[in-house]
């Protein structure tokens, strides 16, 4: 019996790798190492109708392809999820997939689910479509979770077209699901909700939460899909540090008070609890919260002590877009102001000499803005590098790679760095651990 059953167990195992193998992607570079990169962009084109409508789109000022700004990233079975927020007019669809499989160097974007939920072609104000997405996230039960901020033409003339809003779609059947409006009372003045991630444990995802970050009014969002409830933490570690606020690269230098944006889940620990890591944009420091006291809405009003710092400062350019960790306890998150990818094992403390670099590259690396790691057995980390500053400065140039999406094993890419759970933790003064909280 115990033979037969170990047996049948290591058949299924070997059936679900062969369900989660995938054929290799073809990649249209390696110049990055550890990470291949799958697509670059000079400039953006989309899987229009046909070539008549394509050309109706741009000369109505509904395509206009310099605006179009590859922001965040997803990737779920064979395809990668992009999103493309509205925040300068003639982006014609604001969430898009390519093919994982790779092949093309600069391929265009089909719109997700399809062209009618965009407003290249309906009637502009449609708030049964997608308005200006930020970011995604998929869950373990197949449904994309959606961030759509409701606002167009944010640069130049910002308008609020539909609330913002939670937006689910099944991504075995590519249909909408369910739709959350954000509730007025949680939508501050001059808000931005500007990233979202998924927290669940059960297999039927019956305990799901979702966790949205409000990057300019500084507060943490939940909300529960058991009962469609939505609640809200503020805290002082979400706001931004004024010294780092500073941003110079590649003699672009601008401000940006950006407070909490970079949002990652550990795996479960012993106690079946998952740790958030946070923080702002605009600082050098990493904090988290038990999602243990983000999932009681009881405790928006009596957990400020349950929000801590983790360990030492990363130090000047030390600023972090997004972050995400695998299912080893290893983070990885984007150094805007370094060009690089940065990672840290979760299990050792949060010092300067346990941060580790993945990869750095002062062209294909310029502003890495979104981080995922993908729900594969073998887990990979993806990352899409925009030069956002130099979008929003208009200094692009059309004739350059702007846009890169790239993936590298999440094993391979830490192997013998500090950040490999298999290093040891170097020696370290007792001083410096101050305010780190051990994990385990
Ligand atoms: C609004 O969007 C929905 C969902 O995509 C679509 O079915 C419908 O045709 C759109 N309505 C208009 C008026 O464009
Ligand atoms: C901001 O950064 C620029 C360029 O590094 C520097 O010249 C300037 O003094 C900084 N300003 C502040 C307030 O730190
Ligand atoms: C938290 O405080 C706010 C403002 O005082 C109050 O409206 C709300 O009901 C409180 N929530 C809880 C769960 O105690």
């Amino acid at each position: 019996m115990a033979i037969y059953g170990s047996t049948a167990a290591g058949i299924t195992l070997w059936l679900a790798m062969m369900q989660v193998a995938r054929p290799q992607s073809v990649p249209a570079d390696t110049d990055t190492p550890p990470f291949s990169t799958l697509y670059k962009w000079k400039l953006v084109d989309y899987e229009f109708p046909s070539a008549r409508l394509r050309r109706h789109a741009i000369n109505t000022g509904k395509f206009v392809t310099q605006n179009v700004l590859p922001l965040g990233l997803e990737v779920w079975g064979s395809r990668v999820f992009v999103t493309v927020p509205s925040w300068r007019r003639g982006v014609p669809a604001t969430l898009a997939t390519v093919p994982r499989a790779g092949g093309l160097a600069s391929p265009p974007l089909r719109p997700y689910p399809d062209w009618s939920y965009h407003r290249a072609f309906s009637d502009g104000n449609n708030c049964s479509g997608l308005i200006s997405v930020f970011r995604v996230n998929a869950d373990p039960c197949g449904r994309l979770w959606v961030l759509d901020s409701g606002q167009i033409d944010s640069q130049d003339r910002p308008q609020q077209i539909c609330p913002p809003s939670i937006v689910v779609f099944d991504l075995h059947t590519d249909t909408l699901i369910a739709r959350y409006p954000i509730p007025d009372k949680y939508v501050l003045q001059d808000c931005l909700y500007a990233n979202i991630i998924v927290d669940t444990r059960k297999e039927d995802c019956s305990d799901l939460h979702v966790y949205v970050a409000d990057t300019w009014r500084f507060g943490l969002l939940v909300f529960r899909e058991s009962d469609e409830s939505f609640w809200r933490f503020t805290n002082p570690l979400f706001y931004p540090d004024p010294l780092a606020s500073n941003f110079t690269l590649h003699g672009t230098n601008f401000q940006w008070a950006d407070g909490i944006f970079g949002l990652a889940l550990t795996p479960l620990d012993k106690n079946d609890d998952r740790l958030l890591f946070f923080h702002s944009l605009a600082s050098y420091r990493e904090f988290y919260v038990p999602t243990s006291v983000l999932r009681d809405e009881s405790r928006v009003n009596d957990s400020a002590t349950q929000f801590n710092l983790v360990g030492e400062s990363r130090g000047l350019y030390g600023q972090s877009s997004a972050s995400a960790i695998d299912n080893r306890g290893v983070m990885f998150y984007g150094l805007v102001s370094r060009d690089s990818i940065g990672c840290w094992d979760s299990k050792k403390p949060y010092l300067k000499k346990t941060l580790g670099v993945v990869a750095m590259d002062s062209d294909t690396l310029v502003f890495p803005n979104d981080i995922k790691i993908d729900q594969e057995g073998d887990q990979s980390v993806w990352v899409i590098s925009n030069r956002l500053p130099m979008f929003q400065a208009g200094t692009l140039s059309p004739n350059e790679f702007n846009y890169r999406i790239m993936y590298a094993s999440a094993e391979e890419a830490v192997r013998g760095t500090v950040c490999d759970p298999d290093s040891p933790v170097p020696r370290s003064n007792p001083i410096l651990q101050r305010g780190w909280m051990p994990l385990t």
